[in-house]
């Protein structure tokens, strides 16, 4: 078994014959020639696996599905076309019209709008609750209720959950846990071994690493048995037709939750990653852990610079001493926090403008995890459909500045952002959000 740095380089591909390519060669096909009609028949029955067609499996992003999978310590993967692809199809192979989802208050605004408009367009209900208050996801546990849903370091404030003990409470609910890792990486925190089900991660982030190309994938930890309650899990547990009338967990064990977002929801709705984009992704992830490290110290040392500001309010960053999440930050990520975090300027929202304009280097942009360094203001940009309530409980005020910080020198960003704070006018700070506050480890 080896390291994460090894799995990075090595993991899902071996060089082959005839022509032993080191580096993993795109494929850049849509379909695959079958050797004889009794093996494409045994395919398409899914008797016999292997790739029939690229919309739902193709070798390089098989490549990129095991490599993933190995650095989560999963048990398989699939590459989607985006990482809002890869929350939806999570979700949608667990949920469906009449069942119930718990879902973080802190999640990415994308998410929201999937959660609170187009799955209750599907009728599929959910409840919010606070990442750090597991008694309050106790207290939203209905029958109908299959999924927890949450983020590991929330966009754009930097809490952390509690996942050890949300995990508890919903698997002695009969729920799977599904968390979006996009923040963290495999390089930072592995969902799978605090508690998690299921990871998903938008890839466009710092898996890809270079803000070129977009995609997602669903790793499944193979750790929930939805076979032990039949009745509550009907899609994965009783016999269907689509499958030869076998139940998918008597045919993949397993691998059942995986082989049902792929055969369904990855082939029927068709958001399936494009092999160009899986290389990479194959290649970012080569680079993973030390373009992560680099980015969280950097981060570290921007943030405790903003912190000693006198036009910055509050620093969102669980390294700086009072954020909520600091005593988690220190149990579960012994590598730091990640490079996305925020911060309130100490004056009102007539301040942001001018403020976000005065960046040089700082380029104003909706992404984050890009080796370029990156601000964002979530209330009008990333989360500017959140109802003002749902913003206020996310804890994001009008004056909170996201960053993203790159693979730049520090000093360089910290002038950048001195220069750009010099246009702040001279205040009481900005009043924060009580919810902000309410997010203590409790
Ligand atoms: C935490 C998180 N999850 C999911 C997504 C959606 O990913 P994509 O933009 O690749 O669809 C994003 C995008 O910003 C994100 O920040």
């Amino acid at each position: 078994m080896h390291h994460h740095a090894t799995h990075q380089v090595h993991a899902g591909y071996e060089p082959e014959a005839p022509h032993w390519p080191v580096a993993v060669p795109i494929h850049q096909t849509a379909a695959y020639r079958f050797p004889d009609h009794a093996t494409a028949a045994a395919m398409f029955r899914l008797e016999t696996p292997g790739f029939t067609y690229s919309r739902t499996g193709n070798p390089t992003v098989a490549v990129f599905e095991n490599r993933l999978a190995a650095l989560e310590g999963g048990i398989g993967a699939i590459g989607t076309a985006t990482g809002q692809a890869a929350v939806a199809l999570s979700l949608l192979t667990l949920l469906h019209s009449g069942r119930h989802l718990v879902a973080s208050s802190q999640l990415y605004g994308g998410t929201v709008d999937l959660l609170t408009d187009t799955f209750a367009d599907f009728g599929i209900e959910v409840t919010f609750a606070d990442p750090a208050d597991p008694p309050a996801w106790a207290a939203a546990i209905r029958p109908d209720t299959r999924a927890f849903f949450l983020e590991a370091i929330t966009n754009p404030l930097a809490t952390l959950p509690d996942l050890p003990a949300l995990a508890d409470l919903a698997h002695a609910a009969g729920v799977p846990v599904v968390v979006d890792s996009t923040l963290a990486t495999p390089a930072l925190y592995r969902p799978l071994e605090h508690g998690a089900d299921v990871v998903v991660h938008s890839a466009t982030k710092f898996l890809g690493g270079h803000g070129t190309v977009l995609g997602g994938a669903i790793v499944d930890g193979g750790t929930f048995d939805y076979g032990a309650a039949p009745e509550r899990w009907p899609q994965l547990a009783r016999p269907k037709a689509r499958y030869g009338g076998q139940a998918l967990v008597d045919r993949h064990g397993r691998g059942a939750y995986l082989a049902l977002a792929r055969s369904k929801f990855l082939h029927d709705l068709g958001p399936s990653l494009a092999p160009a984009s899986a290389a990479q992704f194959i290649q970012g992830l080569e680079t993973l852990e030390v373009r992560v490290a680099r980015h969280g110290s950097t981060a570290l040392t921007v943030a405790e610079h903003l912190a000693g500001h006198p036009a910055v309010g509050r620093v969102h960053h669980p390294g700086i001493p009072g954020h909520p999440s600091a005593a988690l930050a220190a149990r579960d990520f012994p590598h730091g926090t990640g490079s996305v975090f925020s911060f309130d300027l100490a004056a009102g929202p007539e301040a942001v403008g001018p403020f976000i304009d005065a960046l040089e280097l700082f380029q104003l942009v909706a992404n984050v995890g890009d080796v370029r360094s990156l601000v964002c203001h979530p209330a009008t940009m990333t989360h500017c459909r959140l109802a003002p309530d749902r913003r206020e409980a996310a804890g994001i005020g009008e004056t909170t500045i996201r960053l993203s910080i790159g693979l730049e020198c520090p000093e360089d960003l910290i002038a950048d952002l001195d220069h750009a704070l010099a246009t702040v006018p001279a205040s009481a700070p900005a009043a924060v959000p009580a919810s902000a506050l309410a997010g203590e480890v409790r």
